[in-house]
């Protein structure tokens, strides 16, 4: 693998790292990514699923869309990519992760500052009381489940359209992408607000910004440096590198 050496120099130094994570580094665990030929909202209108309106009109429809998702990514095992962020987690002092995804998959693989910027699939909470529901088990059944306590119905804690990220998570995010030295934009076509901003935000305060895609994206004239193909097979070489360069320094 060819990096700069900008990079490289980078790599033997730095202390604080913030990576922002889309539905690509999933891909290679077998969760469908959201856009593209085979995308989720390819087949589906995210209009009909993913938003509060379309969850009042059919309750029952959405939760049974919500199991179906819920099933996959309890199959589904975190892939190369998670662990190397896990392993990156260890090799600096200041390190956060900032996910879109809902998967659960970093948390799975061991990272531990996660930061879930539209939720987790593995937690819902009611709409009328506000208590957060961990376990909601994927029920045979298709009807949605109510609320033990004051009997309102439950919803995934997902943040869906039109809705507000989670109370200060996005502000986490933006100190991190701050404060990095250099970013890392991982599988993400970065076009959903405000995520997308991340990068930008983390450029505009002088960190170096590395991005990882099977493709080019909207960020890709921004970024420092772009490796194309997957993030399980570059992401562990990069680390690697990483590694070596550190024990180089010292
Ligand atoms: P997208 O589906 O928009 O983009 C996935 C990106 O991953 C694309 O740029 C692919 O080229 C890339 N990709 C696919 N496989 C990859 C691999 N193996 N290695 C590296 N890259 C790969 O997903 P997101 O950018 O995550 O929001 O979408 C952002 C938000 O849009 C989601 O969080 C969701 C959706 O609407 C909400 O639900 C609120």
């Amino acid at each position: 693998m060819t990096i700069s050496n900008k990079l490289r120099s980078l790599f033997k130094s730095v202390e604080s790292i913030c990576v922002l994570t889309g539905a690509g580094i999933s891909a290679e665990s077998g969760v469908a990514t959201f856009r593209g030929t085979d995308g989720l909202w390819a087949k589906l209108k995210p209009e009909e699923l993913a938003s509060f309106d379309a969850f009042l009109k059919n309750p029952d429809i959405v939760w049974e869309w919500y199991n179906h998702r819920r099933q996959i990514i309890q199959e589904v095992k975190p892939n190369p990519a998670h662990f190397a962020l896990t392993k990156l987690e260890t090799l600096v002092k200041d390190f956060t992760l900032a996910t879109q995804n809902i998967d659960n998959l970093h948390f799975r693989a061991g990272s531990k500052n996660v930061l879930e910027l539209h939720g987790n699939i593995e937690r819902s909470y009611c709409v009328d009381c506000g208590r957060i529901v961990a376990d909601v088990i994927v029920t045979p059944e298709k009807k949605i489940p109510h609320c033990s306590h004051c009997g309102g119905i439950i919803r995934p804690d997902v943040v869906w359209f039109g809705e507000m990220l989670p109370d200060g998570v996005f502000e986490k995010a933006t100190n991190a992408a701050q404060r990095c030295e250099l970013f890392f934009t991982i599988g993400t076509s970065a076009v959903v607000y405000p995520a997308a901003g991340l990068p930008l935000t983390a450029r505009e305060h002088g960190a170096y910004i590395v991005e990882i895609n099977m493709e080019r994206t909207e960020i890709s004239n921004i970024v420092n440096e772009t490796f194309l193909g997957k993030a399980g097979e570059i992401l562990p070489e990069l680390i690697s590198i990483m590694e070596q360069e550190r024990r180089q320094a010292v």
